[in-house]
């Protein structure tokens, strides 16, 4: 998805200053750079080395076994493991030698299924290498294709069944065709659980020598929300700074405020009046590098947890978020978005 390719490229950015300019003026070092990041370095090569996603790692896993399966399709939300288990069970299939069985593509790459096409037919024209059964093509963000598209995609899958298998990623299963659901197997893919973020976040630094303390470890967990490459990300910007990890570290570069700061915003619209909130206001988004849109977002997130306040007045910031949030992402001025919700604030809480 574009957002993920932008982001992963300003990270990258940040993280090799130098190799990243590198990388603009030669796309030689590009195989090499980019094998740097940490979100490739430790991504599972067996399927048996996914974390969490029990119920579709279990079938999965009987899949390498026979080393035989339908058409696959994984949904589910980003960083969560699909196409790391897309490449886990080729390999486990075919072993070291399993490029040459597979075809990767990216639909929102190639939204002219004229090249899918394309390069289907060529890469379907030689049989299977090592006398296998069949040969893999993987269709990453298979939902950036129009309803047109997938029709002609499923006709695709239907021409060449004999020797191919397809495997399609999405974030939302609903927007895939049902004439394409009902030809795959369908594995969903959770975003992963706390222990297990916090479990791979350490076992990352440990091999990569940094010291991760435990409540960045947490943050850590906190921030990615389940997912795993925010998370590893996130762990590899902060690294860039300070081999020793501290939790302050985490929230400054990963653009997310910690609870207590929210709180005490929150706290100051009640104690302090607005200029006193509004100045709290402004130091937080500077300090973390919040837009106003992570702000109204991680309120948002927070405010369930803000034990100072009663139900009553929760449910009503909430309606005030949801407004301001809307107002922002339609254009509003950001400033004035801001002080408006921190007004209605002071005047409902003082
Ligand atoms: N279930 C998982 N187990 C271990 N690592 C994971 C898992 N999910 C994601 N990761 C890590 O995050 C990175 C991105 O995961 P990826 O499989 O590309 O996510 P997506 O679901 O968006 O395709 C991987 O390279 C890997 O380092
Ligand atoms: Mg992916």
């Amino acid at each position: 998805m574009n957002y993920e390719t932008s982001q992963s490229h300003t990270i990258f950015a940040v993280v090799f200053p130098s190799l990243s300019v590198r990388m603009l003026k030669g796309a030689r070092h590009q195989d090499q750079s980019m094998s740097e990041l940490w979100v490739e370095r430790h991504r599972p090569q067996a399927v048996s080395e996914i974390r969490g996603q029990h119920a579709v790692v279990e079938r999965l896993a009987v899949y390498s076994a026979k080393k035989e399966f339908p058409h696959l399709l994984f949904a589910g939300p980003p960083g969560t493991g699909k196409t790391t288990a897309a490449m886990a069970l080729t390999k486990d299939v075919f072993g070291e030698e399993y490029r040459r069985n597979l075809l990767e593509m990216n639909a929102s790459d190639e939204r002219k299924l004229e090249s899918i096409r394309t390069k289907v037919k060529q890469f379907a024209r030689t049989s299977p290498y090592g006398g296998a059964q069949f040969k893999i093509i993987f269709l990453d963000e298979a939902d950036a294709l129009t309803n047109d598209a997938q029709g002609a995609l499923r006709r695709i899958m239907e021409q060449y069944a004999e020797t191919c298998r397809f495997i399609l990623s999405c974030n939302y299963s609903s927007k895939i065709i049902e004439p394409i659901q009902s030809r795959c197997a369908v594995f969903r893919f959770r975003p992963l659980s706390d222990a297990d973020v916090n479990a791979q976040v350490h076992h990352v630094a440990k091999i990569e020598g940094v010291t991760l303390d435990d409540d960045a470890g947490e943050a850590l967990t906190r921030i990615s929300q389940g997912d795993l490459r925010k998370a590893l990300t996130a762990l590899q910007v902060s690294s860039a700074i300070n081999m020793h990890i501290t939790r302050d570290l985490i929230y400054e570069t990963s653009a997310t405020a910690p609870p207590e700061a929210l709180h005490q915003y929150l706290m100051a619209c009640r104690e302090d009046g607005f200029h006193a909130a509004r100045r709290r206001l402004r130091e937080l988004l500077d300090r973390y590098g919040l837009a106003g849109t992570d702000f109204v977002n991680q309120l948002h997130r927070e405010l369930y947890t803000a034990d100072f306040l009663n139900e009553d007045t929760k449910l009503d910031i909430t309606e005030w978020m949801a407004e301001v949030e809307y107002r922002l992402v339609e254009g509003g001025g950001e400033q004035i978005q801001l002080d408006a919700l921190t007004a209605r604030l002071v005047t409902h809480l003082r």
